[in-house]
Formats: structure tokens, sequence, C-alpha cells
């Protein structure tokens, strides 16, 4: 039997910062007031001319160096965005086209701010089925061009950035188990409007503001501690370890009150957790990946380490994963 393992990683994060104290310029908000209640300091925010597929494929090279693998031997691109660069073709296929991958397929996915983890469960599932040996796994968005600055309650809160992984056939089992679930009840939650096939693009749209991203903030914040306490659990559950074997709990970087509310329901110590939400805001399906990328490259984990993921996003959907390094 063979398994999927994560062989390398890679990130990217557009150099422009925006700071609370920029946004104090912007809408009637403080520092203080966004530090408290999310965590966040600063987040990426991509230059005009960079769309989503750009930032993919420079993580992408990143995680492929990593991986110490050539884009020939890429057999499938999986992408995880809710803001493609056009509504098709798939942000993926203009990656696989940059990478000159040029035995692969590639598809977008959308799962909100849980991509990443859906598309890692996709790639698993086609390498052990025996389909493929090699995928490039990617959550990667430029919320920025979604996001309404005259909208101080979910203004400050996006940022832009890509992760992505290589996933690769293995002896060994790298990715011990993962959850994915759906409540499309609560699919008006976080949306954007207006741009699909319900509301299509029309002055009245534009005018009407429906293009934006809309959030019940409140809503997903009740929604989201539960969420992550809850697929923390059936991950662990389905990976048949212990909490007190976790290294490190990677939740969505959406807010640091959910995540330390989260880390506390599931008793893991402070220094388990990790944070870059202060940094990069919630780059939704790039936020875990972008963290992972992290952790791997300073060293905050090591061979054998097991780490928890466990997201919330739009739709909403809910995923976790545990994954042995
Ligand atoms: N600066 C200052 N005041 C703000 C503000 C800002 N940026 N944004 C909202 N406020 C105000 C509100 O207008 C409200 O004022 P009012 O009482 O006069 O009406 C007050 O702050 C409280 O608003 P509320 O929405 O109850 O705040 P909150 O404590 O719930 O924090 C969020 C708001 C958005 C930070 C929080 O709900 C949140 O993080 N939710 C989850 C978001 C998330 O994780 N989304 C992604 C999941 S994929």
């Amino acid at each position: 039997m063979s398994f999927a393992k994560i062989t390398g990683t890679g990130s990217y994060a557009p150099e422009k910062v925006l700071t609370n104290y920029d946004f104090e310029k912007i809408v009637d908000t403080s520092d203080e007031w966004i530090r408290t209640r999310t965590g966040i300091r600063e987040r990426r925010i991509a230059d005009p001319d960079v769309a989503t597929s750009d930032m993919a494929y420079e993580a992408s090279v990143k995680a492929l160096e990593a991986a110490s693998i050539d884009p020939s031997d890429i057999d499938g691109i999986i992408l995880g965005t809710v803001t493609p660069d056009y509504l098709f073709p798939a942000s993926s296929c203009l990656v696989q086209h940059r990478l000159e991958a040029k035995n692969a397929f590639a598809f977008d996915l959308s799962a909100g701010c849980s991509g990443f983890i859906y598309a890692l469960q996709a790639a698993k599932a086609i390498i052990v089925s025996g389909d493929a040996e090699n995928i490039l796994v990617i959550g990667a968005e430029t919320l920025s061009r979604i996001v309404d600055y005259r909208d101080r309650s979910t203004c400050i809160l996006f940022g832009d950035g890509a992760g992505a992984a290589v996933l690769s056939k293995s002896d060994e089992n790298g990715i011990l188990s993962t959850y994915l679930r759906a409540n499309g009840e609560e699919w008006d939650k976080i949306i954007q409007p207006a741009g699909g096939s319900r509301i299509p693009s029309t002055e009245e749209s534009v005018r009407k503001g429906l293009h934006y991203l809309k959030m019940k903030g409140n809503d997903v914040f009740k929604e989201g501690v539960k969420g992550l306490e809850y697929a923390s659990l059936e991950a662990i559950k389905k990976a048949d370890v212990t909490t007190e074997q976790i290294a490190l709990f990677i939740p969505h970087q959406a807010n640091h009150r959910i995540m330390e509310a989260a880390r506390k329901r599931l008793n893991l110590p402070p220094e388990k957790l990790f944070v870059n939400v202060d940094r990069y805001g919630n780059t939704s399906s790039a936020s875990v990946a972008i963290a992972l990328d992290e952790v791997v490259r300073n060293g905050r984990i090591k061979k054998d380490d097991l780490i928890l993921f466990a997201v919330i996003g739009s739709g909403f959907t809910l995923a976790s994963a545990v994954v042995r390094w």
C-alpha cells in the first residue's frame, strides 16, 4: 500500500504592507481596536498588476525547489481559491502553463478558507488510488480585490498571499487523517454576492457594491470557535493519535481570539499554537499553506512531528488534518 507525503513547501507574500495605522487614515478605526479584536497588525497587498495565479506560481516554484522535483514530473495541480484570476479558465491552468508542467492536470477548488486542506485531501486520494505520483497543492488569494475599503468591519481583516506544497507518493504515511464537512445552511454568512449566475455583473450590481465580500462577523466568530475544536477532534480521532501527541496546532489564521479559544478547548499548551495572523491577516485558502511553509523553513517542526490543521471557511466549510512531518 502506498501513502502520500508532503515533500516540499513554498509561499509568497507581496512586498506591500498595509498596517493598522494605515487603516486609521482610511476608515474610522484604530490600531488598538484591530489588535485587541483580531490580533492583526499588518497584512500584505498585491500590486495592481499581480493576480492570484502570479502569487500561486511564485509559491509553487519554491515548493518544487524544496521537493527537488522537476515541473514535468508533476501529475496534477489543485489550487484552492475564492479569488481566481478569471471565473474561468481555472487559475491552476495559468500556473500549469507558467511552470511548464506539461504532464499535469489542473483544476481550481472553491471551498472558502478551507481550500488548501480540501485540495490536500483530494490530492492524497488521487495519489493513494495510484492515478498520480506528485501533485502540487496550492492555496492562493488576492482578497484585496474584493474587499470594500469603506467597510471597517471587513476591510481590516484580509490580506493577499499564496502557499504551496508538493504531495508525493511515499512508503511513509504523511497524511494521517483529513476531515472535511460542509454546512450549506450558512451559505450567506461570508459571500461575494454578484458576478456569478445568480446576480450577474451589471451596472446596478456594481453600484450596489455587490461584488464586495460581505460577512456576518459575529456569526462567523461563534461558528469558528466551535468548528475548529470539532474538526480538530475528528481529525485526531481518525488519525488514531492523542491530542498530547500533537506537536503543533496550525488553525486557520483569521482571528487570534478564535484560535486561542480553540486551543484552550483542545487543552493544548500555548507554545503549540502557531500564529502569524499578526503579519498577514486572513489570507483565506492561503492561510494555513503560508503557515506550513513558515514552520518548515524556520525549523519549528522536525521529522515525525505531528501537525494539526483546522479551518473553517465560507460555505460554511470545515476541514482538518493530522500530518506527520
Ligand atoms: N474599528 C472600530 N470599530 C469597529 C470596527 C473597526 N475596524 N469594525 C467594527 N467595529 C465596531 C462595530 O461597528 C460595532 O460598533 P457598534 O457597537 O457601535 O455597532 C462594534 O465595533 C462591535 O462590532 P462587532 O462586530 O460586534 O465586533 P466583534 O467583537 O465581533 O469583532 C470581528 C468583529 C469581525 C473582528 C469579529 O466578529 C470576527 O473576527 N469575526 C470572525 C471573522 C472571521 O474569522 N472571518 C473569516 C472566517 S473564514
